[in-house]
């Protein structure tokens, strides 16, 4: 059981739908659920990979956390702070703490710098997966 000092990400019912339009005029006429009703917790030094089958959404969840694009509807807690209701000022200042971590290893620039340890742990971790066979 975790508790309020352990999580660093509490994502809540998070929902990430794309319109669908038609027309000139562009009416909605659906949406693309991308991300539907998605909730998970990251404690302090646990590490969690997304995966699943390709269009699932994993980018999406990831995208949608770093307010890349605006979630629908949901929660999303970073150290305690519901970071979908901080200004774009206070998001860009949180953004060097955070960074999405792609499958594509060969994604290795550009990333802040305490991501960047991160990346490192986790690029030698599935070299120390794939020795091991
Ligand atoms: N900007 C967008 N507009 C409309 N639909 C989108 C947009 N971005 C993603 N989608 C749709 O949302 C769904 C989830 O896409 P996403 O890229 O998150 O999947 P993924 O799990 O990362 O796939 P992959 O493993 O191929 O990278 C897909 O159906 C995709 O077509
Ligand atoms: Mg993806």
């Amino acid at each position: 059981m975790s508790t309020e000092n352990d999580i660093l990400l509490d994502v809540k019912h998070l929902k990430i739908y794309f319109p669908v339009t038609r027309g000139i005029m562009r009416k909605k006429v659906a949406d693309v659920k991308a991300v539907d009703d998605v909730s998970f917790i990251v404690n302090v030094g646990e590490t969690l990979g997304l995966v699943g089958e390709s269009g699932c959404g994993k980018t999406t969840v990831g995208r949608g956390i770093l307010r890349l694009i605006e979630p629908t509807a949901g929660q999303v807690f970073f150290e305690g702070q519901n970071i979908l209701t901080l200004s774009a000022g206070k998001m860009r200042q949180l953004r060097r703490k955070m960074s999405l971590m792609f499958q594509d290893p060969l994604w290795l620039t550009g990333s802040p710098p305490k991501c960047r340890k991160h990346r490192r742990r986790i690029v030698n971790y599935s070299q120390d997966d794939e020795k091991q066979g």
